[in-house]
């Protein structure tokens, strides 16, 4: 039978789990010490190996030569763990296991003794997703965990776990693995696998994981078996439509330039091709990171290096700012490739940002050369009165202003509409209860627009999913015509 490299490469032991050194380490003091806790609760992002340490966990703790801090992996119940056929330790799904039922019947197994183990033990994986409800069943054995019980609850968002119940475990936080590490680990598996492919290539499959060991040794199995054995970076760029380094080399020469034409002309042709846009602007963020190094000088590279010359830092963060939020939105419309073109178009139209010592420096002297003209300057600069533009200054005011609470939930905020009186955004229901339990942070908001207005404005908000919004009111469809300065015709 084949095994998908994942399983197969699942570390047994704690020393053979990558990274998350701070986790085993504290856990493995505390088998050393034999004290074992009643409910654990293991946080973290996909594929980084929460499961793995819980079942490794479970096993140092029933192995048949004792409490250790390493199962011996040979005994028979070390062997039953591992195949996921003991009768003392279950995975239980808490998505598709969510109800209060099922924790009613999870709390009357509870409280059977382990039948051939020193405890008895219940994985709940993704535990976030379960029901209001079953927390409060959950909450009562928590309160009185018979001797012999353990849970280990595993999820990616600790943030939805109720407090009382975090209150009673002892919390670990798993973290992405870095690139190095995941490049380690496919490393040694191509070298056991005995399969081709160079260290570069090695490395773009690490990089692309994005901190998911699991989604790393996914991505090797599908190559292996795409390309039969032999794996190129030219592969990889095929199956997973990611461009190569001229491509955003060409589209930043198309900024640098305020070539709209060219950006055009680019995205026509992938658009043509049918590449994944999230695909291409994860690529985007990469190069301006890099862009940013270069700029800074932590990184060499011969050919960004001029390119990097004729921008300032502030305008590489705005671009590299404003590839990241452009990653976010296409999450969120359909209207993709022409969102991508939209943002690329206004990165074309970069700020000319001076530095703020510049600035006085250049102020200082206007002023002792010709004081009377000052004022006149002051009266050009009126503010677009935008959506858009009115957007990005409120933006821009609240990251430089506010704390990161608020900082937040505005971050989590679209806009919808605006017209000089009222600005309606979109807000998902979770982040409105927030706002409804605080109304400073409403009125923090509406100040700061008050400020970039120049005049009263409100905000109005439309909760996610419970209302509609009509097409020609879409942001995207509004940002084009502002940006195009056209009108919808039907
Ligand atoms: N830290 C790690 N060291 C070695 N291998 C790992 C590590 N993390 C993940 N893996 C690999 O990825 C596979 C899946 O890991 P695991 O099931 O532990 O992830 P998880 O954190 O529970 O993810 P999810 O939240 O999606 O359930 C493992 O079988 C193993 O091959
Ligand atoms: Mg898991
Ligand atoms: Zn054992």
């Amino acid at each position: 039978m084949y095994l998908v490299l994942a399983r197969k490469y699942r570390p047994q032991r704690f020393e053979d789990v990558r990274g998350q050194e701070h986790v085993i380490r504290t856990l493995k003091n505390a088998l050393r010490d034999k004290k074992v806790a009643h409910a654990y609760l293991f946080a973290g992002p996909r594929g980084v190996g929460k499961t793995t340490v819980a079942r490794i966990l479970s096993k140092a703790v029933n192995c048949e030569h004792g409490i250790s801090q390493e199962p011996c992996n040979e005994c028979s119940i070390c062997r039953e763990i591992t195949e996921g056929r003991s009768v003392d330790v279950a995975e239980i799904d808490g998505a598709s296991h969510r109800g209060i039922d099922e924790v009613r019947g999870l709390r009357e197994n509870a409280f059977y003794p382990p039948a051939r183990t020193r405890y008895k033990i219940y994985i709940i994986d993704e535990v976030h997703m379960l029901t209001k409800e079953a927390f409060n069943a959950l909450l009562k054995i928590l309160e009185e965990p018979p001797s012999y019980l353990i849970f280990i609850f595993a999820t990616t968002e600790p943030h939805r776990i109720p407090s009382t119940i975090l209150s009673r475990c002892q919390r670990f936080d798993f973290r992405r693995l870095t690139t190095d590490e995941i490049f380690t680990q496919l490393y040694e598996i191509k070298e056991k696998e005995k399969i081709e492919i160079d260290d570069d290539a090695l490395k773009l499959i690490a990089k692309r994981a994005d901190g998911s060991l699991r989604d790393a040794e996914g991505m090797l199995d599908q190559l292996n078996t795409y390309c039969g054995g032999k794996i190129t970076e030219k592969d990889i760029r095929e199956v997973f439509g990611i461009m190569d380094e001229k491509f955003y080399l060409d589209v930043l020469n198309a900024i640098l330039d305020r070539d709209d034409k060219k950006i055009a002309e680019r995205i026509t042709e992938l658009s043509r091709r049918g590449v994944d846009w999230g695909e291409v602007t994860r690529g985007l963020i990469d190069f301006f990171e890099k862009l940013l190094h270069v700029r800074l000088g932590i990184e060499e590279d011969e050919l960004l290096k001029p390119k990097a010359e004729r921008l300032n830092e502030d305008q590489i963060l705005y671009m590299l700012n404003q590839v990241i939020s452009l990653e976010r939105r296409l999450k969120q419309v359909p209207y993709t490739t022409a969102l991508v073109q939209v943002e690329l178009m206004k990165l074309a139209r970069y700020p000319e940002i001076t530095r703020i010592e510049e600035l006085i420096a250049k102020e200082k002297t206007q002023r002792m050369e010709k004081p009377e003209e000052k004022k006149e300057e002051i009266r050009e600069e009126v503010k677009e009165d935008t959506l858009l533009s009115v957007w990005e200054r409120l933006k821009e005011r609240i990251e430089k202003n506010e704390r990161p609470a608020a900082r937040n939930i505005f971050s989590s905020l679209h806009p919808i509409s605006y017209d000089g009186r009222v600005l309606r955004v979109k807000i998902t229901e979770e982040k409105f209860t927030m706002l409804g339990m605080d109304e400073t942070f409403t009125r923090k908001f509406e100040e700061h627009l008050r400020a970039v207005c120049g005049k009263e404005v409100k905000m109005e908000f439309v909760v996610e999913g419970k209302e509609f919004v009509p097409l020609v009111e879409h942001e995207i469809v509004k940002m084009i015509k502002e940006e195009l300065d056209g009108e919808v015709v039907h």
